[in-house]
């Protein structure tokens, strides 16, 4: 699939994608879901590919929202019988099962905001500016904000955000645990692009088992979170890339990962 929404870029094991709509600030229409999707796919799909970094291009938004002109133009019905939407969540998020990181550099409003949360992490520049504006727009959160930003940030400041509208900026992002870390505007992709090198660098198998492992903590009971941490990481204890990290540790030497 050749891309006119986003562009690809794969440094090393590292794949790079940049939502490409700048004139939009970047807002997500459904060619935009479309491309992302497939990316996200073969992101998945290619072994030499190891973490991914989602970014937006241009100086001032990662995603100023779901794109209000094409939502405007639809019917209830359309948005019910498409179940607008849900791939993201039903592709991108579940089917994505290596890593990835939100590299959010200006605005993230709305459905932008939802898609940076549906990351493993955030990293933020410090012009970042996270919303859920839906109000203003006589709607509200509907890819995953009122859920997300709740387990994130804890129920007062996320019921203030989508009553009022109110953007929330990097430091105060950091603050209320939303982002993973803010880094200087200039170097915010460099900064993401080498945290991304770092996890593509660890033992591949072990990255998805601790990604699976955490998520594990937002979607079960506590009980049932620990039994999934304590089966996976006793099949980890089976790979071969258990037996070489321990060994090149005990030999003081660097692991050479198999992947599996
Ligand atoms: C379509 C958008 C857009 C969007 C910006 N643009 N956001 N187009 N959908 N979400 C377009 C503008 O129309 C304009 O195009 C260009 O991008 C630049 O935007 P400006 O408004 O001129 O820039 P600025 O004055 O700097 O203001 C920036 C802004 C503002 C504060 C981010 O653009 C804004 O409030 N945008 C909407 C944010 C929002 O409400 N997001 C939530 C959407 S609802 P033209 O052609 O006019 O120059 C949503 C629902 C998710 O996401 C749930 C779905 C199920």
């Amino acid at each position: 699939m050749s891309y006119e929404t986003i562009t690809v870029e794969k440094r090393d094991a590292v794949t790079l994608i940049t939502l490409n709509r700048p004139q939009a600030l970047n807002a997500l229409n459904s060619q935009v879901l479309d491309e992302l999707i497939d990316a996200f796919a073969a992101y998945q799909a290619d072994a030499s590919q190891l973490c991914a970094v989602l970014t937006g291009s241009g100086d001032k938004a990662f995603a100023a929202g779901a794109d209000i002109k094409e939502m405007s133009e639809k019917a209830a019905a359309d948005f019910y019988l498409d179940d607008f939407f849900s791939p993201w969540t039903s592709e991108i998020v579940k089917k994505t099962r290596k890593p990835w990181i939100a590299a959010v550099n200006g605005f993230a409003l709305g459905g932008g905001c939802e898609l940076a949360m549906m990351a493993d992490f955030i990293i933020a520049s410090d012009k970042a500016r996270f919303g859920q504006p839906e109000i203003n727009l006589g709607v509200a959160p509907g890819m995953g904000g009122s859920q997300r930003l709740t387990k994130a940030v804890g129920k007062s400041k996320a019921m203030e955000m989508c009553l009022t509208g109110r953007m929330m900026g990097a430091e105060e992002a950091e603050r209320a645990n939303l982002v993973a870390r803010v880094v200087p505007h200039e170097t915010l992709v460099e900064e993401a692009m080498k945290t991304a090198a770092t996890i593509a660098s660890k033992p591949p198998m072990a990255a998805i088992a601790n990604k699976e492992m955490v998520n594990a903590a937002f979607e079960t009971s506590l009980d049932q979170g620990l039994i999934i941490e304590r089966r996976i990481f006793q099949i980890l204890t089976a790979s071969e890339d258990k037996k070489e990290g321990m060994a090149a540790f005990i030999e003081k030497r660097e692991g050479q990962w198999k992947g599996r």
